[in-house]
Protein backbone atom coordinates (compact mmCIF):
# COMPACT_ATOMS: atom_id res chain seq x y z
CA UNK A 1 0.00 0.00 0.00
CA UNK A 2 1.62 3.80 -0.76
CA UNK A 3 1.94 6.23 1.67
CA UNK A 4 -1.10 7.95 0.29
CA UNK A 5 -3.49 5.11 0.65
CA UNK A 6 -2.27 5.09 4.08
CA UNK A 7 -2.95 8.43 4.78
CA UNK A 8 -6.05 8.45 3.09
CA UNK A 9 -7.64 5.34 5.49
CA UNK A 10 -6.18 6.70 8.64
CA UNK A 11 -7.61 10.16 7.90
CA UNK A 12 -11.06 8.36 7.31
CA UNK A 13 -10.88 6.66 10.28
CA UNK A 14 -9.93 9.52 12.54
CA UNK A 15 -12.78 11.96 10.36
CA UNK A 16 -15.32 9.04 11.64
CA UNK A 17 -14.43 10.17 15.32
CA UNK A 18 -14.69 14.14 14.91
CA UNK A 19 -16.61 16.16 17.28
CA UNK A 20 -18.40 18.71 14.60
CA UNK A 21 -22.23 18.79 16.13
CA UNK A 22 -22.38 22.95 15.13
CA UNK A 23 -21.33 22.51 11.24
CA UNK A 24 -22.12 19.03 11.16
CA UNK A 25 -19.01 19.08 8.59
CA UNK A 26 -16.58 16.27 9.73
CA UNK A 27 -12.87 16.52 8.94
CA UNK A 28 -10.05 14.11 9.00
CA UNK A 29 -6.18 14.66 8.66
CA UNK A 30 -3.41 12.54 8.83
CA UNK A 31 0.47 13.04 8.23
CA UNK A 32 3.46 10.99 7.56
CA UNK A 33 6.90 12.98 9.00
CA UNK A 34 10.34 12.32 7.33
CA UNK A 35 10.51 9.56 9.66
CA UNK A 36 7.92 7.80 8.62
CA UNK A 37 5.75 7.86 11.29
CA UNK A 38 2.21 8.71 10.79
CA UNK A 39 0.37 10.64 13.29
CA UNK A 40 -4.37 11.41 12.30
CA UNK A 41 -6.54 14.15 14.03
CA UNK A 42 -10.12 15.60 13.48
CA UNK A 43 -12.05 18.77 13.70
CA UNK A 44 -13.09 19.07 17.41
CA UNK A 45 -15.53 21.82 17.91
CA UNK A 46 -16.71 24.11 20.99
CA UNK A 47 -20.04 26.15 21.35
CA UNK A 48 -17.57 29.05 21.92
CA UNK A 49 -16.88 29.13 18.22
CA UNK A 50 -13.38 29.89 18.45
CA UNK A 51 -12.31 27.22 20.65
CA UNK A 52 -12.33 24.46 18.32
CA UNK A 53 -10.06 23.29 16.36
CA UNK A 54 -9.21 21.73 12.73
CA UNK A 55 -8.62 18.60 11.95
CA UNK A 56 -4.96 19.67 10.72
CA UNK A 57 -4.34 21.21 14.41
CA UNK A 58 -5.50 17.62 16.09
CA UNK A 59 -2.67 15.98 13.91
CA UNK A 60 0.09 18.46 14.04
CA UNK A 61 -0.58 17.91 17.95
CA UNK A 62 -0.14 14.26 17.85
CA UNK A 63 3.19 14.67 16.06
CA UNK A 64 4.69 17.23 18.27
CA UNK A 65 3.47 15.30 21.34
CA UNK A 66 5.39 12.06 20.16
CA UNK A 67 8.45 14.36 19.41
CA UNK A 68 8.35 14.23 15.28
CA UNK A 69 8.20 18.05 13.79
CA UNK A 70 8.53 17.49 10.32
CA UNK A 71 6.07 17.29 7.72
CA UNK A 72 6.60 14.91 4.52
CA UNK A 73 2.87 14.53 3.79
CA UNK A 74 -0.61 15.74 4.54
CA UNK A 75 -3.95 14.62 3.76
CA UNK A 76 -7.69 16.22 4.77
CA UNK A 77 -10.48 14.39 4.14
CA UNK A 78 -14.03 16.19 4.12
CA UNK A 79 -17.43 15.17 2.76
CA UNK A 80 -17.12 17.30 0.04
CA UNK A 81 -16.31 17.22 -3.47
CA UNK A 82 -12.41 18.12 -2.48
CA UNK A 83 -11.37 20.13 0.80
CA UNK A 84 -7.98 22.32 0.92
CA UNK A 85 -6.56 23.49 4.56
CA UNK A 86 -8.04 26.84 6.21
CA UNK A 87 -5.19 29.53 6.01
CA UNK A 88 -4.87 29.13 9.74
CA UNK A 89 -4.11 25.51 9.10
CA UNK A 90 -1.77 25.98 6.27
CA UNK A 91 0.08 28.76 8.44
CA UNK A 92 0.49 25.99 11.19
CA UNK A 93 1.21 23.24 8.24
CA UNK A 94 3.85 25.61 7.61
CA UNK A 95 6.03 25.93 10.85
CA UNK A 96 6.48 22.11 10.30
CA UNK A 97 6.67 21.51 6.65
CA UNK A 98 8.71 23.04 3.45
CA UNK A 99 7.29 24.45 0.37
CA UNK A 100 7.69 20.79 -1.26
CA UNK A 101 5.89 19.39 1.47
CA UNK A 102 2.49 17.18 -0.09
CA UNK A 103 -0.83 18.33 0.47
CA UNK A 104 -3.66 15.93 -0.50
CA UNK A 105 -6.94 17.10 -0.53
CA UNK A 106 -9.24 13.92 -0.79
CA UNK A 107 -13.03 13.35 -0.52
CA UNK A 108 -14.86 10.08 1.26
CA UNK A 109 -14.19 8.35 -2.32
CA UNK A 110 -10.70 9.53 -3.21
CA UNK A 111 -7.53 11.68 -3.48
CA UNK A 112 -8.64 14.57 -5.72
CA UNK A 113 -5.88 16.60 -5.56
CA UNK A 114 -2.21 16.01 -5.00
CA UNK A 115 -0.13 20.34 -4.24
CA UNK A 116 2.59 21.11 -2.46
CA UNK A 117 2.37 23.66 0.29
CA UNK A 118 3.91 26.22 -1.95
CA UNK A 119 1.16 26.03 -4.25
CA UNK A 120 -1.74 26.47 -1.31
CA UNK A 121 0.31 29.33 0.79
CA UNK A 122 2.00 32.15 -0.60
CA UNK A 123 1.42 34.79 2.37
CA UNK A 124 3.41 37.44 0.44
CA UNK A 125 2.31 37.38 -3.13
CA UNK A 126 -0.39 39.72 -2.71
CA UNK A 127 1.14 41.84 -0.92
N1 LIG B 1 -12.22 22.40 9.29
C1 LIG B 1 -11.13 21.59 9.44
O1 LIG B 1 -11.06 20.79 10.37
N2 LIG B 1 -10.13 21.69 8.53
C2 LIG B 1 -10.16 22.49 7.43
O2 LIG B 1 -9.20 22.53 6.67
C3 LIG B 1 -11.34 23.30 7.15
C4 LIG B 1 -12.35 23.39 8.24
C5 LIG B 1 -13.32 22.29 10.26
C6 LIG B 1 -13.48 23.46 11.21
C7 LIG B 1 -14.92 23.35 11.61
O3 LIG B 1 -15.01 22.41 12.69
C8 LIG B 1 -15.59 22.73 10.40
O4 LIG B 1 -14.56 22.18 9.60
C9 LIG B 1 -16.42 23.71 9.60
O5 LIG B 1 -15.67 24.78 9.19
Amino acid sequence: MSNAEKLFILAKQNRENAYAPYSNFKVGAAILTTNGKFFGGCNVENSSYPCGTCAEAGAIAAMIASGETKIAEILVIADTECITPCGNCLQKIAEFADASTVIYCANLNKIVKSLTLNDLFQPFSLR
